[in-house]
């Protein structure tokens, strides 16, 4: 680790003032898998932005390394098509100029020596003609069983290892392994040549907007700190849902499944954040120290049987359009016992939240895209309503709509007007498309340019990794000895034994 960042700041204004979003200093960026679906849907259109935005230093290099016989013109070419297709920013000719001038396409494949030594002069060039100074991002967006040959060449050809006042850091994206075995493996190849702090693990949902604030929500407000506990949350639903398919996916997904695709790492880090304690600072250290902490408290319950389900979509209506069951997915074993929805239990065992229940459900082909976090009251100890007047009356909740309609929701009964005495619920909505003007940014952006910074806050330590593993494996293994995923029609909101699930112990799912 070396200071070159933290040389480069604005005299004008303090590091520490947060409220307007820093520059990255001169640096750039090499993209492993820069062909891939994420590298073209989000990466690359994450770069244009930031740019547009200004934030990129001038002479910012982005070096696409891939299989790809190609000139520069086509990778140029490349690069612009992802960009009008996926930036959220206009388009500007002359940020789009001046991005174009400082990309770069080297061939090879990740066991290539030649290839690699032609991208350290190409970043050797680069620190001589472009001002990038040393300071690499490689932004590995490969599948895991290449980090080690990637890592390796990193290592081999220097590109690793950082001179005097300069900076080397490494990129990764999920899946961190299968289970906690394979991710301490990864973790150890990682290591080997990266310092920890050099390490930057993306988890995608950190750099959502709405997942922030859920530390401001929390921690900047006197009104919700009361009842954040047991003694007045009934239980908590975490819920991603997804209406899309997984039609051209199989190549990743097939064998991977829900849990560890979803649970493992978003749904994991939104509950920790939900129900970690109040961090002393918002320094990366602090911060990671209580969800690691809260995530070190958090366990699977069982008996798995009752406290999990898992389900597989089969052909249905999405809408108005008839979609095909995931065995018949283009590419998919029609044996395939990959579980496309899953849901578990979890319970945290700390004096805040003690016997209250964690569910956490995910899917594919749902009855519509959503994720948000639900805190389900308890009753009222004693109600002095009677005959019927509470009917009506569902459990007071907050929930806080991560998206697509991000906000926050509050539910509570209120009299029905009319001169008898009927409780419904009704609801209190903060939009953030009403309060603020402001789009916010897309979370590839954030954390591509935190990565930049130096910045760590949002990326889950190896520890957490590892840890959200252990919490998930029980139920993994449970799932692999117990037979295939229960069937539900796409388009309906998952199996019958997810409702099951939630029925049993007297409560039900949402209906987002
Ligand atoms: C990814 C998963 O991490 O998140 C995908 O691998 C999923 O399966 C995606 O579709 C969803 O992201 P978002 O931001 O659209 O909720």
């Amino acid at each position: 680790m070396n200071n070159a960042a933290s040389q480069w700041h604005n005299p004008l204004r303090s590091p520490d003032d947060k409220r307007l979003p820093q520059i990255a200093g001169p640096s750039g960026m090499v993209i492993f898998g820069v062909t891939g679906d994420l590298a073209r849907k989000k990466l690359l259109p994450a770069i244009y932005d930031l740019a547009n935005r200004g934030l990129l230093p001038g002479g910012f290099t982005l070096v696409g390394y891939g299989r790809r016989d190609w000139t520069q013109a086509d990778f140029q070419a490349y690069v612009r098509e992802a960009i009008d297709a996926g930036a959220r920013t206009s388009f500007h000719d002359n940020v789009w100029q001046r991005l174009a001038e400082g990309l770069q396409f080297v061939k090879g494949n990740f066991d290539d020596d030649a290839a690699f030594d032609t991208l350290a002069e190409t970043l050797k060039r680069s620190d001589a003609e472009r001002g990038t100074a040393g300071n690499w991002a490689y932004y590995l967006s490969v599948p895991p069983e290449f980090f080690a040959d990637v890592v390796h060449q990193l290592d081999r050809s220097g590109m690793a290892h950082a001179g005097e006042n300069e900076w080397r850091r490494v990129i990764i994206e999920k899946p961190f392994g299968h289970d906690v075995e394979s991710a301490r493996e990864l973790n150890e190849i990682v290591g080997a040549v990266f310092d920890e702090q050099s390490v930057f693990r993306i988890d995608h949902y950190l750099g959502k907007e709405t997942v922030q604030n859920i530390l401001a929500l929390r921690f900047a407000n006197q009104l919700f700190e009361p009842f954040w506990n047991s003694h007045y949350i009934d239980h908590v639903q975490i819920t991603m849902a997804e209406d899309i398919g997984l039609g051209g996916r199989a190549s990743y997904y097939d064998g991977i499944g829900a849990a560890r695709d979803v649970i493992q790492n978003h749904l994991i880090q939104l509950l920790a954040l939900v129900a970690m304690e109040e961090p002393t600072s918002f320094s990366p250290a602090q911060l990671r120290a209580e969800k690691l902490k809260v995530l070190r408290a958090t366990t699977a319950v069982g008996p798995f049987s009752d406290t999990t389900a898992r389900g597989q979509y089969t052909a249905g209506w999405q809408g108005s359009q008839h979609v095909v069951g995931l065995r018949e997915e283009e590419g998919f074993d029609p044996e395939s016992t990959t579980e496309t929805y899953a849901a578990c239990t979890l319970e945290i065992a700390s004096r805040r939240w003690a016997g209250v229940p964690f569910y956490m459900r995910t899917g594919k082909r749902l009855g519509r895209r959503v994720t948000e976090i639900a805190l389900v009251f308890k009753n009222p100890p004693y109600q002095p309503f009677t005959n019927g007047q509470t009917d009506l009356l569902n459990q007071n909740a907050v929930v806080i709509r991560i998206q697509p309609d991000e906000g926050v929701l509050m539910r509570f009964g209120s009299k029905v007007p009319g001169p008898g005495m009927e409780l419904r619920d009704v609801n209190m909505d903060f939009h953030y498309s009403e309060a603020f003007t402001e789009q916010s940014p897309e979370a590839y952006e954030r954390l591509i340019l935190d990565a930049l910074l130096d910045e760590s806050s949002l990326f889950p330590t190896n520890a957490e990794v590892e840890r959200s593993w252990e919490i998930l494996d029980p139920v993994l293994e449970y799932w692999a000895e117990h037979g295939a995923p229960d069937d539900y029609e796409a388009g309906t909101w998952g199996p019958a034994s997810a409702d099951a699930m939630l029925a049993r112990v007297g409560r039900a799912w949402r209906r987002p």
